[in-house]
């Protein structure tokens, strides 16, 4: 796995990143901060591979939601797997940062109309790497929300999970303020039904499903 990070530097023409930074040198506060820092963002996206342990397979399909530039999606694919991300905000170069890097994003915004776009099939790991938002705007009881932020997430999980393929994972990092909300959540267990189990490891949850 220590060569994951070679690899995918070496697979990359630096050059033209740099060329493209140099153009964009004004991207937005939020967006710059992952933008001027991509090598340590790699390299978080590399410790998110491992912990799905992406080095002992390949050929996964996976669906990273809410992947901003999509150095997870590039991570997936330099270790064998099919792997495409789905984004909402528009940045100019984020087009031109998908050609370099070589992967596939599609324009899509998780909402109440399609949670994630028709056409792509099932995945066996949809993954929200600090998707960060149980918030559904325009979901079924978004105007409940502020009293029970649960139902709009597991309602957006739900349909999550019937995009994933027997065995499959939905990995979802939280942000540590939501930790504790979603710790004492008691209802997991009607979440994931007779779908399977679910695991809370560290800032982790991950729901798996049955073979
Ligand atoms: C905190 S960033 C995390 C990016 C990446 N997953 C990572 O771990 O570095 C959250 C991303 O989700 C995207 N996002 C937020 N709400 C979204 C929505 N409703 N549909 C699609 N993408 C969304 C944002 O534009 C942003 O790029």
């Amino acid at each position: 796995m220590n060569s994951v990070y070679s690899m995918i530097m070496d697979g990359v023409d630096v050059s033209a990143i740099t060329a493209l930074r140099q153009k964009h040198p004004n991207a937005g506060p939020k967006s710059f901060l992952k933008w001027c820092n991509w090598e340590r963002h790699v390299e978080q996206a590399i410790a998110n591979a491992r912990y799905l342990k992406l080095n002992e397979s390949k050929g996964k399909r996976i669906l990273d939601v809410g992947c901003g530039f999509g150095y997870f999606v590039r991570v997936c694919n330099v270790l064998g797997h099919h792997a495409e991300g789905i984004e909402d905000t528009k940045i100019p170069y984020r087009e031109d940062l998908q050609r370099i890097l070589d992967i596939r994003i599609h324009r899509h915004r998780v909402g109440v109309d399609s949670v994630l776009p028709d056409g792509l099939g099932n995945f066996d790991i949809i993954t929200l790497h600090s998707f960060g938002t149980p918030i559904v705007p325009g979901g079924p009881d978004y105007a409940a929300m502020r009293q029970d932020p649960w139902t709009p997430y597991s309602w957006m999980l739900n349909k999550m999970l019937c995009r994933l393929n027997p065995g499959g994972i939905l990995d979802d990092i939280v942000h540590f303020d939501r930790m504790d909300w979603l710790c004492c959540q008691d209802q997991w267990d009607a979440l994931v039904g007779d779908r399977g189990n679910t695991t809370i490891h560290c800032n982790h949850i991950t729901v798996r499903l049955h073979e």
